[in-house]
Formats: structure tokens, C-alpha cells, sequence
């Protein structure tokens, strides 16, 4: 028993205390199925006493999920601990957890009434009978029971070790000393176990547990440092989810004692770590917190590579900047993340596996355009890179005018208004206009057929994402009219106002391409007929 960590989760318990993660019976039944085929060796159900919906939900989990031990929470009271019974009563392998609190500051809170006792040593001689107690009725139901002492981490280590001494003689199989308040740091919490098993002597069968909370972010250093102290059991949640800033996360002590299991004399620990990231999505779902991009071994980040020489690493070696494999905690393998960040390698490896071969004389153009792109889109996506590569180049040189700067300024309570510098090729010529529409695609319409010298006859205007994310590139195409001919322009961009006016630009690009060599032709058609006009003359 002493070469292995026993997980016991406690989502459902404490995670489910955590301000707005309340979950519904059934959600907290599929979370309970998961959590089993994570493998986890405990898991606690709820409080049944707290509330009908809580002791119908540890009722059911203990019925239904087969595999780890179902746990339900009671203080050390006598209805506590026999609601906790009565709720485990169709399970097979149970366990009952009573809990009193022993540090000073919560004796003076919670047992301020004088029928505990008048002075401090008093009340703390009713907490050592009370703890015989619960332990002793809650034997009479099951063999498997744990004692925590509240706020162990505040608590004085002498009275600490008398009130473990105590559980362990009334029948308790585990002893739990939480970190209550997320106060303790790791060698004093590691010291706080040595010391007490120094002075307790605990016979061999006797499990000590760590449960510690996030306060000061070392609940899962502090957890750790307290297996190195001989603590056998770990209590903990999904997604680091509990009371306040919540209870060290599962999938980081987990993957921390398998990782780094030299450090921890090669303890076994019995999870399936390939379920990790999806339990984490499934806790995430029900209880609507999510799960931060950089959070540890499940965030959607935590084996994405962004940086050009991380890229350029992995994609030849995987372990120089990664210590585990996404694959063993049910990542996708080698994310490599598109940004403003990544060079060529990153960039071309992953055109490749997209199918994209870039010949050697478009690499430099299509890089550059990439960095330009990344500039205005926070991540790029595999729909981006397909666009980029298939996308025109730098516009075309002969089109007679060039969009060179716009501006436009739209709100609530005013006409929107757009300003726009066009460039005339063929007259070398820059043109500044400006005015007000309808909408922001109106004005910059208006501003453009200012600086043209000409209204245009608009027939459609259709926008459509092209990509995902609210950054999403956006392709607009209009329909100009001209003297019953239709002329077409595409663009794209992050920025769909300046899609719009490009687009409407290419169509007009067209038109006047069209009209300049109509009328080339219409003078060429004068002069020949002009020819032989005077040839007959
Ligand atoms: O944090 C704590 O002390 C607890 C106990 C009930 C174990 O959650
Ligand atoms: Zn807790």
C-alpha cells in the first residue's frame, strides 16, 4: 500500500462549493462516471446532509458507479454521520468522512458557547470526545473511515497530534490534515506531517492524507511536498476547482508524481491520464467555469508552440520543450500554434501537413504576407494559411486607382464618416475625400465615389467569415452596373470595412479598365470609319 498515491477526488464535494459551480444530479452522475473511468481510488459524492439534492446525488453515485470507493462528507455529529450513512446505504465500497475543526481560531468561532467548555483547554478536551465519537458511530456503518482535522495547517502540532491519536483509537483509517485556509507553504507543510506521525506512531494500516487549497497558489506544492513527508492519499479536484481560489488540481499532482517519479521514490499512481482532458472539458461544461488557455496540462495552450525556435525545436524533437506527450493526458500532439511569433518553419511544416506545397520563389512573399496577417489576427488558423497561400498577390499593378489610407468614424449618436486617399495612376494623382452615410459601408462608398468623380450603381453587397474566431478574416464581393454590364470585386481582410472598400474598388478598377478600353475601341472604330469617310470623300 506504501508504494502508491490514492487520489481521492473531491470535485463533486468541495470543487462543488466553489461560488456558481453548482451542478445538477445528473451532471454530477456523469461526472461520477468519468471520474471512474479515470481511474481515481476515491470519490467523494457530496454532504448529504447539507441538502435533499445533495443526498439524492451521493445516493444515486453510490448505487450506479462502480470502481472507486464513494465518499460522503458529515461533521462530527451523530445526524451527520448517519444522513452520510443512509445516502451510501446501496454502495458497495464506501467510506464516511467526518471532520471537526481544531485550530484555535476555529474553536474560538465555532465553540464559543459555554457547554463546550469555559476556557480553551476545556474546549479542546469536547473536541477530542466529539472526535471519538463521530469516529466510533461512524465505524459502526463502514470500515473505511476518514478523519480530517479542520484547519490543520493553524493548528498547535502538539494538540494536532492528541486529536489524531484519538481518530486513529476510535477506528479511523485515514487521517486527512487540510490546509484549510491555503495558508501553510510546502516544508512547513511537510513538517507539519513528520512531526505529527513522529509523536502519533500511527500502526502501518493508517493512510495520512493531504488536502490543501489555492490561496496563495500552493495547494499542489504543498500537496507534493507533503507526499515526500509520507502522505499516502491526496484529495483534489478537476480543473483545481473548490471553495475560494479552490483545492490543488488532480491533473497537475497527477502528472507532477509521474513525471517526475524519481522524485517521489517511483510512487504509482493508478489514473488513466489519457482521460485527463476531457474530464476537465466535462467539469468545465457542467459547472460553467472555464478552463484558462495556459492552464497546466489541460489548457488549450499547454503543448501549443508559438515562438519560431520552439517551433523550429519540437518539430525536430519533441523533448526539448516538452516534458510529457499531449497524447498521454489526451492532447492533440503537436499543436503548433500560428502567430506573429512563428518563423519560416513552423510556417512551411504546417502547409505541408496541410497538403500546400509553396515553391521556393513564393516562400519569401507568402512569409512576408503571413507576418502581415498575424499582425491584425491573434491566432492563425488552418482556413487562414489555405486563403493566404491561394490569395492574389499585392493587388493588381494596372488597376487605375489604389486605396492608400482610410479612416472612419462611426458611434451611437452620430452619422458615420468616412475619409479616403485614393491614388490615380494614370495621373499620378492623390485624392482626399470625405463624407457621411447611412452606415460606415455607405460613407466610405460615398468618400470613394467622390475621389472617383463618379456615383456608382450598386447592386449587391454580400460579407461572409471566411475563418473562424472573432478576429475572423471576412470576404466581401460587390456587384457594380454599369450601362447594364456587372462588375464583380472580392476582397478579404480582418478588418471587414476595409474588405468593403477594397472590394468596391476592384469592381471599380474593372469598370474603368472596361470603359478605357471601350473607349480605345470606339476611338479606334471613329478613326478607321473616319478613314474611309475620307477615303469615299
Ligand atoms: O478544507 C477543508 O478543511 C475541508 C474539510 C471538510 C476536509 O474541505
Ligand atoms: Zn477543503
Amino acid at each position: 500500500m506504501n508504494d502508491r498515491i490514492i487520489i481521492f477526488d473531491t470535485t463533486l464535494r468541495d470543487g462543488e462549493q466553489a461560488p456558481g459551480a453548482s451542478m445538477t444530479i445528473d451532471e454530477k452522475l456523469r461526472i461520477a462516471h468519468q471520474l471512474a473511468r479515470l481511474n481515481v481510488d476515491v470519490i467523494e459524492a457530496g454532504f448529504p446532509i447539507s441538502s435533499p439534492a445533495q443526498f439524492e446525488a451521493v445516493r444515486r453515485i453510490a448505487e450506479e458507479v462502480q470502481g472507486p470507493v464513494i465518499c460522503a462528507l458529515a461533521r462530527a455529529r451523530e445526524e451527520d454521520i448517519r444522513a452520510a450513512a443512509e445516502a451510501l446505504a446501496p454502495g458497495k465500497r464506501v467510506r464516511i468522512h467526518t471532520f471537526i475543526a481544531t485550530s484555535d481560531i476555529h474553536i474560538d468561532a465555532k465553540f464559543g458557547d459555554v457547554r463546550f467548555g469555559r476556557t480553551l483547554a476545556e474546549k479542546r478536551q469536547t473536541i477530542l470526545r466529539l472526535t471519538e465519537e463521530a469516529v466510533r458511530l461512524a465505524r459502526t456503518f463502514t470500515d473505511d473511515v476518514e478523519f480530517s482535522a479542520e484547519d490543520a495547517g493553524r493548528t498547535d502540532v502538539g494538540y494536532l497530534a492528541e486529536v489524531v491519536h484519538t481518530a486513529i483509537a476510535a477506528g479511523a483509517t485515514t487521517i486527512n490534515l487540510p490546509d484549510t485556509t491555503g495558508y501553510c507553504v510546502p516544508d512547513e507543510y511537510a513538517a507539519m506531517f513528520r512531526s505529527v506521525i513522529e509523536r502519533v506512531q500511527p500502526p502501518p494500516h493508517i493512510i495520512f492524507s493531504a488536502h490543501c487549497h489555492d490561496d496563495l497558489g500552493l495547494a499542489v506544492a504543498n500537496s507534493l511536498a507533503a507526499v515526500r513527508a509520507g502522505v499516502r492519499q491526496i484529495e483534489c479536484t478537476i480543473n483545481g476547482i473548490g471553495e475560494r481560489a479552490g483545492n490543488a488540481a488532480l491533473e497537475e499532482v497527477v502528472m507532477a508524481l509521474k513525471v517526475r517519479n524519481e522524485r517521489f521514490g517511483g510512487l504509482k499512481v493508478g489514473i488513466v491520464t489519457q482521460h485527463l482532458t476531457e474530464t476537465s472539458r466535462m467539469v468545465s461544461l457542467a459547472t460553467g467555469f472555464p478552463v484558462p488557455p495556459n492552464k497546466a496540462i489541460v489548457g488549450r495552450n499547454a503543448f501549443s508552440h508559438e515562438a519560431g525556435i520552439h517551433q523550429h525545436g519540437v518539430l525536430r524533437r519533441r523533448d526539448t520543450y516538452e516534458i510529457m506527450r499531449a497524447e498521454d493526458v489526451g492532447q492533440q500532439p503537436e499543436q503548433i500554434r500560428l502567430g506573429r511569433h512563428s518563423g519560416r518553419h513552423g510556417l512551411f511544416s504546417r502547409l505541408e501537413k496541410l497538403g500546400i506545397h509553396v515553391p521556393e520563389d513564393r516562400r519569401e512573399e507568402i512569409y512576408r504576407r503571413f507576418l502581415a496577417l498575424a499582425d491584425l489576427k491573434k491566432e492563425i488558423y488552418d482556413e487562414d494559411l489555405r486563403r493566404l497561400v491561394e490569395a492574389k498577390t499585392d493587388g493588381n499593378p494596372t488597376a487605375p486607382y489604389q486605396l492608400m489610407e482610410m479612416h472612419v468614424a462611426t458611434g451611437t449618436h452620430r452619422a458615420p464618416e468616412a475619409e479616403v486617399q485614393l491614388y490615380h495612376r494614370s495621373t499620378h494623382t492623390l485624392r482626399v475625400e470625405r463624407a457621411s452615410g447611412d452606415g460606415p459601408v455607405d460613407a466610405i462608398y460615398k468618400a470613394i465615389d467622390r475621389a472617383v468623380g463618379r456615383t456608382h450603381e450598386l447592386v449587391s453587397y454580400a460579407l461572409r467569415s471566411v475563418t473562424e474566431g472573432a478576429d475572423a478574416v471576412g470576404e466581401v464581393t460587390v456587384l457594380l452596373n454599369f450601362n447594364g454590364a456587372c462588375f464583380r470585386g472580392v476582397a478579404q481582410h480582418t478588418d471587414v470595412l476595409r474588405a468593403s472598400a477594397e472590394a468596391y474598388l476592384e469592381a471599380i478598377n474593372h469598370l474603368e479598365q472596361f470603359r478605357t478600353d471601350h473607349e480605345n475601341l470606339s476611338f479606334v472604330r471613329d478613326g478607321i470609319l473616319q478613314s474611309f469617310d475620307g477615303a469615299t470623300a
